[in-house]
């Protein structure tokens, strides 16, 4: 163990998915070391008291539900959460969906819902006395740990895949004076690497194979709840680790073992057609994912053939009645302009996957139109500069006068 701040917590425990060997909170450790399978976080929820009028008068954010996350200090924080949740209007009138919502979390501090893992993440690694941390990423998480390492006042190692990282994020990472590594590789075999690193060098993996990590995603399912005043009747998100769905499942379900709620959403993954492992697992009703070894697609956010959380996500489709379904690039790209057009949204591509993916399930009849749904966008537009500009007409460049620019307007 390396020595740090003393680490108090009795109140929870890491627990396997698959086997359920029980681990202390306490303990570095990110599979079981008996099975090799997912760990989770398990609280004791019958003891726990939890006041929700206390929740309400806390600020919305991911703090705003600390008896339920596993920081027991002062958290490392930067005002993450709180996201808006925006009503679709004009692309649920297209889609003849009343009750559309988006969840943007690409206003959380470094544009991506990663924060919510971070400031958790980050917090842990500094009560578990950790001096370094590091991940594996396709830009986001990278971004999000560099920018709370900087917080932390710790140092940050960063792998990702070479030439396969939008422009925003690689800038965050550098600018918030992270170790960026590029490898000839993909994501999938940067996670491997990055894990083997952490393993023998006693840095602090925080990649979403880290069950604290994943306390702070639920927090966005917690504050939809909060913010709808009810539970949707789905919840859709875009998957490529696998992560986040399986985290808003989880924390849905412990309001419902408490009380707080009275059922679950449908929990419905979206993937890149060129990067689908669970969406073939769940429709030909595998045990497990079927690795993709060379998974392709202009939504590099998402481009992940090995997901290393398919375990918990499968359960979350499953065990809700919901569903995945993949979508095409085109379809991707097409409702990323319509997200900032008609919405006044604006997304980067793996974020419009999950209202493009509604938009396919609509198309394939497999959504009742009454459906009160909740697409959760996970990343902001200025991520990927480069895929917009692509999209868009360059500005008309003019001589500086008014017949100019008269005779701009009107062409
Ligand atoms: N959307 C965005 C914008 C992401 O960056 C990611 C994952 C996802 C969706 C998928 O979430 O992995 O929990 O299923 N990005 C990771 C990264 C892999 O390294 O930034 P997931």
């Amino acid at each position: 163990m390396p020595v740090g701040r003393p680490f108090i917590s009795c109140m929870y425990r890491l627990v396997c998915v698959h086997c359920a060997a029980v681990y202390p909170a306490d303990q570095i450790i990110y599979t079981c070391s008996r099975c090799g399978h997912l760990l989770a976080v398990e609280y004791p929820l019958d003891e726990l008291s939890i006041d929700r009028s206390r929740w309400r008068r806390r600020p919305l954010s991911v703090w705003r539900y600390r008896e339920l996350l596993p920081v027991t200090g002062e958290p490392v924080t930067l005002q993450e959460g709180g996201t808006p949740l925006y009503h679709l209007k004009r692309i649920g009138e297209e889609l003849g969906l009343p009750h559309l919502y988006a969840k943007h979390e690409g206003m959380n501090p470094s544009g991506s819902f990663k924060d919510r893992g971070m400031t958790v993440g980050v917090s842990m690694a500094v009560e578990l006395g950790m001096t370094q941390v590091a991940c594996a990423s396709t830009g986001n998480t990278s971004a999000s740990l560099a920018q709370y390492a900087a917080k932390a006042g710790m140092p940050a190692v960063v792998l990702l895949p070479a030439g396969k990282v939008a422009l925003g994020k690689i800038a965050q990472a550098l600018m918030h004076g992270a170790k960026v590594i590029s490898i000839r590789g993909n994501f999938d075999r940067a996670l491997e690497m990055v894990h083997e690193l952490c393993l023998s060098h006693g840095l602090y993996l925080l990649n979403s194979v880290n069950p604290y990590r994943l306390e702070g995603q639920k927090t966005i399912g917690f504050e939809v709840v909060d913010q709808l005043g009810q539970v949707p009747d789905r919840f859709v998100l875009p998957v490529g680790n696998a992560g986040n769905i399986s985290a808003v499942h989880k924390g849905l379900n412990e309001l419902l073992a408490l009380g707080f709620i009275d059922r679950l959403p449908m929990m419905t993954g979206v993937q890149a057609a060129g990067s689908a492992p669970i969406v073939r697992a769940v429709r030909e009703d595998l045990p497990a994912v079927i690795p993709e070894l060379s998974p392709e697609t202009i939504a590099t956010a998402i481009r992940i053939g090995a997901p290393v959380n398919a375990e918990k996500a499968l359960v979350a489709i499953r065990a809700t009645g919901g569903t995945a379904t993949t979508v095409t690039d085109a379809e991707i790209l097409a409702m990323q302009r319509d997200l900032a057009r008609k919405e006044g949204i604006g997304v980067e591509p793996a974020s419009a996957a999950s209202v493009a993916g509604i938009r396919r399930l609509v198309e394939d009849g497999q959504i009742d139109r009454n459906e009160r749904i909740v697409c959760v966008v996970t990343g902001h537009l200025l991520k990927d500069p480069e895929t917009v500009i692509a999209q868009c007409a360059p500005p008309c460049e003019i001589d500086a006068d008014l017949s100019s620019l008269l005779s701009a307007l009107s062409s």
